[in-house]
């Protein structure tokens, strides 16, 4: 690590889904006390960072996606000062905090939208965007939200104001100067308190082209995609101006010491622009390009090259294996790859970011149709049990205690608990040498002693076989080598001519000199390979 790198560079983010990850009050959803009280596990983790989503006021319509104030505490979640005392714990133990920034659209119920709906002559009418029925009546164009149509009608004053996804989520005006100056006033309030940075949500969607005009269909379109997808987003995704926006956030974070801001982008959008012509926007546009890839080598390796290949002068590059939105990992990718997936995050060149849970192993849940709790906005219920995000969301597995250590009361989780949490547990994989948890703290230390990993280069290498993939990471006269096999089958690997050292195998069984050519790698194994000349 150099004197160069700043935490955001070298450190692994953790995201936490605080309804889910520990509830201190017994009332069967996660609070903030819950997640002090987990900060020694955090720390243990060797992460650097929390990412926690959003903690704010809320109706709830979409678990806080949704924010009625941008600068309090949910009741649900506890204080203003169980927030300072959460900074303050993990500012002491190491880990930064990130919270979570929802430009594009508030909660219906924000004080802020309330004033808009109230007439056409508000004052805060056009911090919202609101338009007439079209000449013919119906909404004003064709846009489309994620679940139908982007436009509802106000009965109280005879317009349709707009929303890309759920009707109680409005979207800003950011034409208007005064909505980016409340915006940036948000920022600095958290900023001030202390906070290390934001993920801004759905940060791509901020500026909307002002012609509203119709947008094309999407010839690829599948039926058994959500109606967003029905229609090329031309004119509400990526427009210009967006630019301008971004840069007058990440101004605001520039007057503070190393904080960072992370974009939520769609990798089909123009991610890389994200990071700004001078480097002046995002420090990291997030990169979702392992989410929705069929789970193969090569297919992999492809994306790694031309994601670093893509990547501007000095831009940081960073991955993504899962968040709140997708299906976890260790349920998208085969049985048995869960660990070589964890050990591609963590190896990978930038900065990682791990889905709480991932690092255990757990899977998506099957919930119940009468325990589903993320169904509104989807039009037949059918789309809330294909789409819902709820799989992922389920309460963090502590122990095999009743509610897996989640909630200490008698209430039960706001949504049912793994049903392999009797086994995939943190209590019984802390104390097992071999198993998921140790292998993900094995890899943070691995990343924290070997700076080729945090900050070295990367290439790929041809390991004369397509089912592993294997690159390596250099720095200086430090070189290592990452190979992984993606299949449930042993794989030779030609790994180079030079001596090796195992340091670490997904197995955790496996350390010391070793032949590079052939370098045999068992079912689902991953490993990184210290060289060491001839
Ligand atoms: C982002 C969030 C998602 C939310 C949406 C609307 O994609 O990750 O959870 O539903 O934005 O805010």
């Amino acid at each position: 690590m150099t004197d160069s790198n700043l935490w955001w560079q070298t450190g692994i983010i953790y995201q936490i889904f605080p309804l889910s990850f520990m509830d201190s009050n017994g009332d069967g959803l996660g609070d903030l006390p819950g997640i002090v009280s987990r900060l020694d596990y955090i720390a243990m983790l060797g992460v650097d960072a929390i990412w926690l989503s959003p903690i704010y006021p809320s109706p709830m319509a979409d678990f806080g996606y949704d924010v009625s104030d941008h600068m309090d505490i949910h009741s649900t979640f506890g204080t203003m000062a169980d927030f300072d005392h959460l900074l303050a714990e993990a500012h002491r133990r190491g880990p930064r905090l990130i919270l979570d920034l929802v430009p594009n659209h508030t909660s219906d119920q924000h004080p802020w939208f309330v004033d808009s709906r109230s007439s056409r002559d508000d004052p805060r009418r056009d911090w919202f965007i609101w338009r007439g029925p079209a000449p013919g009546g119906g909404p004003p164009n064709n846009w489309v939200s994620y679940f139908g149509s982007a436009w509802t009608f106000d009965d109280g004053t005879g317009q349709y104001y707009f929303h890309q996804f759920r009707e109680e989520q409005p979207e800003l005006n950011y034409r208007n100067p005064d909505v980016l100056q409340a915006l940036l006033e948000v920022m600095r309030f958290w900023l001030d308190k202390g906070v290390d940075g934001f993920r801004v949500d759905v940060i791509a969607l901020l500026a909307k082209d002002e012609r509203f005009l119709d947008e094309p269909s999407n010839p690829d379109y599948r039926a058994d995609q959500l109606v967003y997808h029905s229609l090329l987003h031309i004119y509400t995704e990526d427009q210009p101006a967006v630019h301008d926006y971004v840069r007058a956030m990440r101004g605001v974070l520039d007057a503070y010491d190393e904080r960072v801001m992370i974009g939520e982008l769609d990798p089909i959008g123009g991610l890389m622009s994200y990071y700004g012509a001078d480097l002046d926007e995002c420090h990291l546009p997030f990169n979702f390009n392992l989410l929705e890839i069929s789970w193969e080598a090569m297919v992999v390796r492809e994306i790694a090259d031309a994601y670093d290949a893509a990547l501007p002068p000095g831009a940081w590059p960073t991955w993504v294996l899962g968040n709140h939105d997708r299906r976890r990992i260790a349920s998208r990718a085969p049985q048995g790859q869960a660990r070589v997936a964890q050990m591609l995050l963590l190896t990978l060149r930038g900065t990682p970011t791990c889905y709480y849970g991932d690092e255990i192993g757990m899977v998506d849940a099957e919930i119940p149709p009468d325990r589903l709790r993320d169904t509104t906005g989807y039009d037949h219920p059918s789309d809330a049990l294909r789409f819902s995000r709820d799989p992922q969301h389920t309460p963090m597995q502590w122990d095999a205690s009743r509610n897996a250590g989640f909630s200490l009361g008698d209430a039960e989780p706001w949504l049912p608990v793994g049903a392999d949490a009797a086994h995939v547990n943190v209590a019984l994989q802390d104390r097992d040498p071999r198993s998921m948890l140790t292998l993900f703290r094995h890899l943070s230390a691995l990343r924290r002693e070997h700076s080729p990993l945090s900050v070295g280069s990367y290439r790929s290498l041809d390991p004369g076989n397509e089912r592993v993939f294997a690159y390596e990471r250099r720095a200086g006269s430090s070189r290592l080598i990452v190979a992984l096999n993606f299949t449930g089958a042993p794989q030779a690997a030609e790994l180079g001519s030079e001596g090796g050292e195992v340091l670490l195998s997904t197995e955790l069984d496996r350390a010391g000199p070793e032949r590079l050519s052939p370098f045999r790698l068992r079912a689902n194994e991953g490993v990184v390979v210290r060289i060491v000349g001839r």
